[in-house]
C-alpha cells in the first residue's frame, strides 16, 4: 500500500522526505517521488525502478532546491496504471503548481475524469488519483485557499483516501485528510509533519496525532488546525507513542503477522472498491478481456498453488452456483504434467499473491500454449504471472511480508467472488436484484471480519487450552472444506503441529480411524443447509474421544451439544463464510505458534515466493 510523507517548516525538507520514504519501504512499493515547493515554484521528481525506487529518486533529487521549507513525498504501490515513472505521485494540475499525493482508490475517478477533461484539463497519467490535482486545480481558480479547495474537491469524489496537497502559491502549508487510509500528523517546535505511518517521522517529531475519516487538516510551520469536511473546527487526538523504529514498522504489532491478520478489513475493502459502475455492471478497470470474451467462457479452469489453491477451491463453488459454469480447480504443480485439454471457450484462471511462483506461471504458460485464454489473479502490479497473462485482477491487499498468507485468501476470495458474479451477469444466470444483493453483501463481509477480529481474545483461551496437542483434523462441508484446508495449512507452517484438512462426509472412508483421546477435531459448522450433518459428524469424533472445537455462527445455539469449545462468527451469506470463518483459524493457528515460541513470521524451512519447482 502506498506510503505518504509531507513536511513544512524544516530546513533539511528534502532529508526528512527521502529518509522517511526509506523507512516506508517495508509498506512494499514500486515508485516513488517527491515535490519541494518554494514561492511560485513546485519542484517534482519521480522514479520507477521497483524496489530500488528510493534509491533511484535520491539519485534525480541531486538538483533539488536547497531552500525550500515544504514538501511531500510518496512511495506508490500501483493500483491504477503500471508502476511507471508517469503514474508515480506527487501529480500535478494543469498549472504544475498544484501537487498532490494520495493512497487509497478514488471509485468514481473516471466519471471526474471525463467531466474535467471536457472542461479542458489535460492528464498526464492514468491513475485515479490525479483527478485530485485537478480539482484542487478548478477551486483554487476560483478563489478558494488550499484548506477550502482540498475539502471542495473531497466533495466531488468518493472512495478510500489520504490525501496531501501543496500549492506554490502557499510556499508554507500542506492540506492533508483522510477517510479510511491511514494519515497521522507529527509536530516539533517550528516544523510540522504528516505521514501514512509512524515510522516515517519517528525521531523528527515530537508529539503525534491520529487523522480521523473526513478530517482536514492545515499544517504550516507554527502547527496545525483541523476541521471536518464542512469546514466547523475539531480536534485531533493525540496519540501516546514510546515505540522504537521496528515497533513502529510493524504499526505497534509484535510481528507482520498480526499486522497483517488485523489489516484484512481494509484490504478487503480495497479490493472491493471501484468495481461497480452506475448502472450496476461489475467492472475490472485492469482486466483486459472484453465483455464478448467472457459471454464465450464455456469452462472455468482454475490453477494455483497453496493458499491461493484453497481461495481458488472457494471460487469453483461461487462460479458454478452463480454463472452455472463447469469449474475445475488444479494444483498449479500438477497441472502441467497431466496433458491437460483445454477445448474452446476455456478460460484458465492463475491465482498467486505475489504473481512469481513458478508453478503457477508455468500452468499458465501451459494453457496458453494450448489456447486457452489466461486471467491472472494477483496482488503485484505486472508481476510475471501479471504481465504474461491475457487479463489480470489485483487483489489490492497491500504488502504481505509474513510468509503466512492470510490478506491474500481473503482478498482473493472477494476478487473471484466478484468474477463470478461477472460472469453470472453477463451469462444472465442471476437477477439482477440477486446481483446487487450479493454485491453489497461481498462488500459488508470487511465488516464481518473486523466483528471476527475483535474476538481474539476467545480464541487465545482456547489456544492457550489445546496447545500441548499434536494432532489435529480440520473438516467442513461445501465452502467449509476449501476453509478447513487453509486452517489446516495454516496451523501445520506456523506451529509445524500435524494437520489434515478433510471434508467431512469423506471422515468415514479412513481417516475416522485415527481419531482417538488427544486428537483434536476443529470443524466449520457455518453453512445452515449442512449444519445438521456437521453436527452428526462431531458426535462421531466426540464418541471416539476427540476434542472439538467448532467454528459456529453467533446464532447457533445446537453446536455446543457436540463441541468442547466453540469459536463464534458473525453468520454471512455461505459462499462468503470462507473470508469470515478463516479469520478465527488464522487467530487460532497465530496464538497457538506464539505460545509454542514459533517464528511466526518466518516459519522454518519456507519461503515466501516459490520460485523453483
Ligand atoms: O504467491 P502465491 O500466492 O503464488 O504463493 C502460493 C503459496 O506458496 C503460498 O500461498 C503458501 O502456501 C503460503 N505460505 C501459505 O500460507
Amino acid at each position: 500500500m502506498c506510503g505518504i510523507i509531507g513536511v513544512v517548516g524544516a530546513s533539511d525538507t528534502l532529508d526528512v522526505l527521502l529518509e522517511g520514504l526509506e523507512r516506508l519501504e517495508y509498506r512494499g512499493y514500486d515508485s516513488a517521488g517527491v515535490a519541494l515547493v518554494r514561492p511560485g515554484e513546485t519542484w517534482r521528481r519521480r522514479a520507477a525502478a521497483g524496489v530500488e525506487s528510493v534509491a533511484a529518486l535520491r539519485v534525480a533529487c541531486a538538483d533539488a532546491p536547497g531552500d525550500a521549507r515544504t514538501g511531500i513525498g510518496h512511495t506508490r504501490w500501483a493500483t491504477h496504471g503500471a508502476p511507471e515513472a508517469v503514474n508515480a505521485h506527487p501529480h500535478l494540475d494543469c498549472t504544475g503548481r498544484v501537487a498532490v499525493i494520495h493512497n487509497g482508490i478514488i471509485e468514481n475517478h473516471a466519471a471526474v475524469r471525463e467531466e474535467l477533461e471536457a472542461r479542458g484539463h489535460h492528464f498526464a497519467s492514468v491513475t485515479d488519483s490525479e483527478v485530485l490535482a485537478h480539482l484542487v486545480e478548478e477551486s483554487r481558480a476560483a478563489g478558494l485557499d488550499l484548506l477550502d479547495a482540498v475539502r471542495a474537491s473531497l466533495a466531488v469524489v468518493h472512495g478510500a483516501f489520504a490525501v496531501a496537497a501543496v500549492d506554490a502559491d502557499e510556499p508554507e502549508v500542506i492540506v492533508a485528510a483522510r477517510r479510511v487510509s491511514p494519515l497521522i500528523v507529527g509536530t516539533a517546535p517550528g516544523v510540522s509533519y504528516l505521514a501514512s505511518d509512524v515510522p516515517a517521522i519517528l525521531g523528527r517529531a515530537t508529539t503525534f496525532y491520529a487523522v480521523n475519516d473526513d478530517e482536514v487538516v492545515r499544517l504550516g510551520p507554527e502547527g496545525f488546525r483541523a476541521v471536518d469536511l464542512e469546514g466547523s473546527p475539531i480536534r485531533l487526538r493525540q496519540l501516546a507513542i514510546d515505540w522504537d523504529l521496528e515497533t513502529a514498522e510493524k504499526g505497534g504489532h509484535d510481528d507482520f503477522l498480526s499486522k497483517e491478520i488485523a489489516e484484512q478489513p481494509e484490504a478487503l475493502r480495497a479490493t472491493l472498491a471501484d468495481r461497480r459502475r452506475r448502472d450496476g455492471a461489475i467492472t475490472f478497470d485492469e482486466l483486459r478481456i472484453d465483455d464478448d470474451e467472457l459471454v464465450a467462457v464455456r469452462r472455468v479452469v482454475l490453477v494455483a498453488a497453496g493458499t491461493s489453491h484453497h481461495a481458488a477451491l472457494v471460487a469453483k463453488y461461487a462460479i458454478e452456483r452463480w454463472a452455472r459454469l463447469s469449474v475445475e480447480v488444479d494444483i498449479a504443480s500438477e497441472y502441467r504434467y497431466r496433458d491437460p485439454i483445454v477445448e474452446i471457450g476455456t478460460l484458465v484462471i492463475a491465482v498467486s499473491q505475489s504473481g512469481e511462483t513458478i508453478d503457477t506461471i508455468q500452468a499458465a504458460r501451459e494453457a496458453r500454449r494450448r489456447g486457452a485464454r489466461v486471467v491472472a489473479v494477483s496482488n503485484i502490479v505486472d508481476s510475471s504471472l501479471a504481465r504474461e497473462a491475457d487479463a489480470v485482477i489485483y487483489t489490492r491487499a497491500g504488502l504481505e511480508v509474513s510468509v503466512a498468507s492470510t490478506k491474500a485468501f481473503v482478498t482473493q476470495v472477494a476478487a473471484l467472488e466478484l468474477l463470478a458474479l461477472r460472469l453470472a451477469q453477463l451469462r444472465a444466470t442471476l437477477p439482477a436484484s440477486d446481483v446487487e444483493a450479493l454485491f453489497l453483501g461481498l462488500r459488508a463481509v470487511a465488516d464481518q471480519v473486523a466483528a471476527t477480529l475483535a474476538r481474539h481474545d476467545a480464541v487465545r483461551d482456547v489456544a492457550a487450552t489445546l496447545a500441548g496437542a499434536r494432532d489435529f483434523f480440520f473438516l467442513g462441508r461445501h465452502v467449509g472444506f476449501p476453509t478447513a484446508l487453509e486452517g489446516a495449512l495454516k496451523l501445520k507452517e506456523l506451529t509445524y503441529r500435524h494437520a489434515e484438512g478433510y471434508p467431512a462426509g469423506e471422515l468415514k472412508h479412513g481417516p475416522l480411524a485415527l481419531i482417538e483421546p488427544g486428537v483434536v477435531v476443529v470443524a466449520v459448522t457455518t453453512d445452515p443447509a449442512l449444519h445438521a450433518k456437521m453436527l452428526s459428524n462431531l458426535a462421531e469424533v466426540k464418541a471416539r474421544g476427540a476434542t472439538v472445537v467448532a467454528v459456529a455462527t453467533d446464532d447457533d445455539d445446537s453446536v455446543e451439544a457436540v463441541a468442547d469449545f466453540v469459536l463464534r462468527v458473525p453468520a454471512t451469506e455461505p459462499l462468503f463464510t470462507p473470508m469470515v470463518d478463516i479469520v478465527v483459524l488464522q487467530l487460532f493457528a497465530y496464538d497457538t505458534a506464539r505460545l509454542l515460541g514459533r517464528n511466526v513470521d518466518r516459519p522454518r524451512n519456507l519461503a515466501k515466493t516459490v520460485t523453483v519447482e
